[in-house]
C-alpha cells in the first residue's frame, strides 16, 4: 500500500523541517512547500495526489486562509490542518468554520500532531473510497506517468493550457508522449465532451490532405463520388490533433492558416464557407523553426499554431521517471493479458534506468513487452533484456565521463551527484535520500556543508 502523502506548507525553514521529520518518521510521505503558491501547485497536480495539508497561517504571498479557500476550489478534498501561533487562535477557528479540519497551536506535542493527522486521514479515506473508483476509470487509460521535475512542470502546463482556448504546439523527440499530451490537454479542457480527432499529416498523400481536412463536394475531383465532411467538421466543438504538422504540404498551409484566422472552412469544390469551432493542437518532432528558415514551413502559420508551446522532454533527461514507467507498463501489459503484473529484478530495473533511451518512452514500452513475452522466469531479470541494453551497462556513464574530463575530486563528484538527484526529485529530500541510499540526517548534513562552503550555491528550492 502507498503511504499517505502530506503536504507541509510553512515559510519558516526550521519549523518545516521539524514537521517533515515528525511526519516522515511516522511513516508518511512528505512534500514541502515554502509558501502558499507552491503549495497550491502541488495540490492542483493530479499526479501528486496530496492526501492531507498541514499549513501555517502567517506566510508571505498566499496566506493560510487564502490557501484554504483556493484548495477548496480545486478538485482536491485533502483535509487541511492549521498550525497557528498562540496569539492567532481566533483566526484558526475561523478557518475551521471555512472547512479546515482542525488546528494546532505552536508549540505542540508530536503526539498531538500525529493524532490529528491520523484522525483527518481516517475520515477522508472513508469519504474518498466512494469516489475513487469512479475517478480512476477515465484517468487510467491515458494517464501520463511522471514525477520528475520536468514532467511535473509539463503536467501543470497541460492543466493550465486545457483551460485556455489557444492553439498549441507540442514538440519533442519521437516516442516521448506527444500524442498522450495532446489527449491530456483535450481531456483537461471544456471540449472534453466533444471529439478528439487525430490526423497524421505525414501519412496522407499530399494531394488528399486538403479534402481530408476540409471535406469535398461530390464532383470535386476524380474519385470523389460523394460529398464528404472533412476532419475539421468532424472535430467541430472539440479538438483536432494535427500530428507531424511539419510535413503539411506547402500548398495546404495557407488554407490551414485561413481556418485558424477566420474560423471558417470551405469544402474542396464548394464556394460556400462554413464556420467551425475547433481547437488545433499540433505536434512535430522536427525543428519547425529551422523549417521556417528553410522556407519549408510558413512563418505566419508557425506563429498561429505555436501560441502555447509544450515541450516533452526526452526520457534521458528524466531518468527519475523510469522506475514509475516500468511499473506502469508492466501493469498495462498484464492488464491486456489479464494476468498479474510481472515483477522485475532490481538489477534489471537499474539497467533500464541507466540506459539512454533514444526511442524514448515508446522504446521502453516495447522493450518491456518483448521482455515479458520472452521471459525465462517469473521475475524479469537482466537476461530478459535485449543485448544492446545489457551491453550498454559496460560503457562509462555520462556523469562519470564528464567528471573525468573535469578532473573532479571524489568529494566534488559526490556533491554534483547528490545535487543532481535532489533536483530530479524536485527538491524532495526524503525521496532523494532514498535514491542515494543515505539517511536523511546525513543528506541534510551534507547539504548544510555545501551551503557553508559556498553560500552562492543554489540548492533546489523546497517545493
Ligand atoms: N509519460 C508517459 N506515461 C505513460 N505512457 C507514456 C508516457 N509517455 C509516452 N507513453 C506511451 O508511449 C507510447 C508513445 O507515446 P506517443 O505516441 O504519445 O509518443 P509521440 O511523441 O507521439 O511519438 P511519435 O513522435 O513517434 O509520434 C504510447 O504508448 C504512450 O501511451
Ligand atoms: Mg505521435
Amino acid at each position: 500500500m502507498m503511504n499517505e502523502r502530506i503536504l507541509i506548507v510553512e515559510d519558516d525553514a526550521d519549523m518545516r523541517e521539524l514537521l517533515e521529520e515528525v511526519l516522515f518518521d511516522a511513516g508518511f510521505e512528505t512534500v514541502l512547500a515554502a509558501n502558499g503558491r507552491f503549495a497550491l501547485a502541488h495540490v492542483e497536480s493530479e499526479q501528486e495526489q496530496i492526501d492531507l495539508v498541514v499549513t501555517d497561517v502567517q506566510m508571505p504571498e498566499l496566506k493560510g486562509d487564502e490557501l484554504l479557500g483556493k484548495i477548496r476550489q480545486t478538485r482536491s478534498d485533502a483535509p487541511v490542518i492549521i498550525i497557528t501561533a498562540f496569539g492567532s487562535v481566533e483566526n484558526a477557528v475561523e478557518m475551521v468554520k471555512k472547512g479546515a479540519y482542525s488546528y494546532l497551536t505552536k508549540p505542540f506535542a508530536t503526539k498531538d500532531l500525529l493524532e490529528v493527522v491520523r484522525a483527518a486521514l481516517a475520515q477522508s479515506e472513508a469519504a474518498r473510497a466512494q469516489v475513487r473508483l469512479r475517478r480512476d476509470i477515465p484517468a487510467a487509460n491515458n494517464r501520463i506517468v511522471g514525477a520528475s521535475r520536468p514532467m511535473r512542470e509539463l503536467l501543470d502546463l497541460i492543466r493550465r493550457a486545457g483551460n485556455s482556448p489557444s492553439n498549441i504546439l507540442i514538440t519533442g523527440e519521437s516516442g516521448t508522449g506527444k500524442e498522450l499530451v495532446a489527449r491530456a490537454v483535450h481531456d483537461a479542457s471544456a471540449r472534453s465532451k466533444s471529439q478528439f480527432v487525430a490526423v497524421n499529416c505525414a501519412a496522407i498523400p499530399s494531394e488528399l490532405v486538403e479534402s481530408e481536412l476540409f471535406g469535398h463536394t461530390g464532383q470535386a475531383f476524380t474519385g470523389a463520388r460523394t460529398a464528404r465532411a472533412g476532419l475539421f467538421e468532424t472535430a467541430d466543438g472539440g479538438t483536432l490533433f494535427l500530428d507531424e504538422i511539419g510535413d503539411l504540404p506547402l500548398n495546404v498551409q495557407p488554407k490551414l492558416l485561413r481556418v485558424l484566422q477566420e474560423g471558417t472552412i470551405r469544402r474542396v469544390g464548394e464556394s460556400r464557407e462554413k464556420s467551425v469551432d475547433v481547437r488545433v493542437i499540433a505536434a512535430t518532432n522536427r525543428d519547425l523553426e529551422k523549417a521556417v528558415a528553410n522556407n519549408e514551413f510558413r512563418e505566419d502559420l508557425y506563429w498561429r499554431v505555436n501560441v502555447i508551446h509544450l515541450h516533452v522532454p526526452p526520457l534521458r533527461e528524466r531518468a527519475f521517471d523510469i522506475p514509475l514507467l516500468v511499473e506502469h507498463f508492466l501493469a498495462k501489459i498484464a492488464k491486456k493479458q489479464n494476468v498479474i503484473p510481472r515483477e522485475i529484478a532490481p538489477e534489471a530495473l537499474a539497467l533500464l534506468t541507466a540506459y539512454s533511451w533514444r526511442g524514448n518512452v515508446r522504446e521502453l514500452e516495447n522493450t518491456l513487452e518483448r521482455a515479458v513475452a520472452l521471459a525465462h522466469g517469473a521475475v524479469l531479470s537482466i537476461e530478459d533484456l535485449p543485448a544492446r541494453i545489457r551491453e550498454a551497462s559496460g560503457q562509462t556513464s555520462a556523469i562519470l565521463a564528464s567528471a573525468k574530463s573535469k578532473r573532479l575530486t571524489l568529494d566534488q563528484l559526490e556533491q554534483a551527484y547528490i545535487l543532481e538527484i535532489l533536483s530530479e526529485a524536485g527538491g524532495n529530500k526524503s525521496r532523494a535520500a532514498e535514491i542515494l541510499g543515505l539517511d536523511r540526517k546525513t543528506l541534510y548534513r551534507k547539504l548544510d556543508e555545501y551551503r557553508e562552503n559556498n553560500p552562492e550555491l543554489e540548492i533546489t528550492p523546497i517545493n
